[in-house]
């Protein structure tokens, strides 16, 4: 019986990274209920061993891969309870080749975004009043920012394309790749404005987490790659602008989503705390419509 006041909380993606810190996060602050699906039971036993301040069914590690929709719909579908924090972080990354998924989607549309809107649409009905719903954006999703790492932004195609993975104009794989990623971002910022106006009474925004070299992020990348992520770009990150660690940017998405910071529903709040002035399509209203109207057909 989960007792009264109780928070509970859903987070994708905590076996590493960002979500596995925000997870230790809640743990430490707060008497919480966590909710931490992940991929398999392998994931589940080290994520269990990791968590060394849960208390005794304080957490719970359901199954779930993001990867395959079906997974998505039958983990949806077996939650009870209400729910008051939803933190969608989960995310993929290919910066070499365009990926699908086992269901035939390009992998950053199909998990970074369409998963989880599969997802939050399946678990509508549990989410309290006052619930507050989080994506995760990047710095990647804005042209200017994109640059420094060969990346050119979020592409606003229409998403029959981004589901295959095929942008106008590119046949340069990796290119198509790392514009698949960044709009997927994208995407996620856009979902926590559609969704703000619908549901007044609850709070969603999008969040960049800085630059984190060093998560398992860049692990489905070339053997280059994911050496400087892993061991040259945690250094190097000290003198750059812009970059965090999933230490600091789990505290400052906790605050938000424990509502002790204030913001306003569709924010896309840095983890600096400042809020960012995301790059959009020029026809926001329209684009969301194409995009949320294709998303649908997969709930
Ligand atoms: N690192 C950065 O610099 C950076 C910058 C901007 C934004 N972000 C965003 O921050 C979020 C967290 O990334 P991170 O850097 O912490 O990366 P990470 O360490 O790789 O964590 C990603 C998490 O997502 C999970 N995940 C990936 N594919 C999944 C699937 N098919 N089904 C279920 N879970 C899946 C992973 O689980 P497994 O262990 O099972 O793979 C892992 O728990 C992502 O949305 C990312 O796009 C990161």
């Amino acid at each position: 019986m989960k007792k009264i006041g109780l928070k509970t909380a859903l987070i994708t993606g905590a076996t590493s990274g960002l979500g596995l810190a925000l997870a230790k996060n809640l743990l430490q602050q707060s008497d919480i209920q966590l909710i931490l699906p992940v991929r398999n039971a392998q994931r589940a036993k080290e994520l269990q061993l990791a968590l060394t301040v849960a208390k005794p069914n304080q957490v719970s590690f359901p199954t779930m891969d993001l990867s395959n929709l079906a997974s998505v719909r039958a983990f949806a579908g077996s939650l009870k309870g209400s729910l008051d924090i939803v933190m969608l972080n989960a995310g993929t990354q290919s910066a070499t080749q365009v990926i699908y998924t086992d269901d035939g989607l390009e992998q950053t549309f199909g998990v970074n975004h369409l998963a989880h809107h599969v997802l939050l649409s399946n678990i509508e009905q549990l989410l309290s009043p006052n619930a507050v719903i989080g994506w995760v954006g990047s710095g990647t999703h804005h042209p200017e920012l994109a640059k420094t790492f060969g990346y050119t932004g979020a592409h606003y195609i229409a998403p029959e394309l981004l589901v295959k993975g095929e942008f106008p104009n590119i046949s340069d794989n990796s290119q198509a790749s790392r514009n698949a990623y960044s709009t997927s971002k994208g995407l996620n910022i856009l979902s926590a404005r559609h969704f703000a106006p619908i549901n007044p009474t609850r709070r969603y925004f999008s969040f960049d987490p800085g630059l984190m070299p060093g998560t398992g992020l860049a692990r489905e990348g070339g053997a280059i790659q994911r050496l400087a992520w892993k061991y040259i770009l945690p250094t190097a990150a000290k003198f750059m602008k812009g970059t965090s660690t999933p230490q600091r940017s789990s505290a400052a998405l906790a605050e938000i989503l424990l509502r002790n910071k204030t913001i306003n529903s569709g924010d896309y709040v840095e983890f600096t705390g400042h809020i960012l002035k995301p790059y959009l399509p020029s026809n926001e209203a329209d684009y969301a419509k194409q995009i949320f109207d294709f998303s649908n057909r997969y709930i």
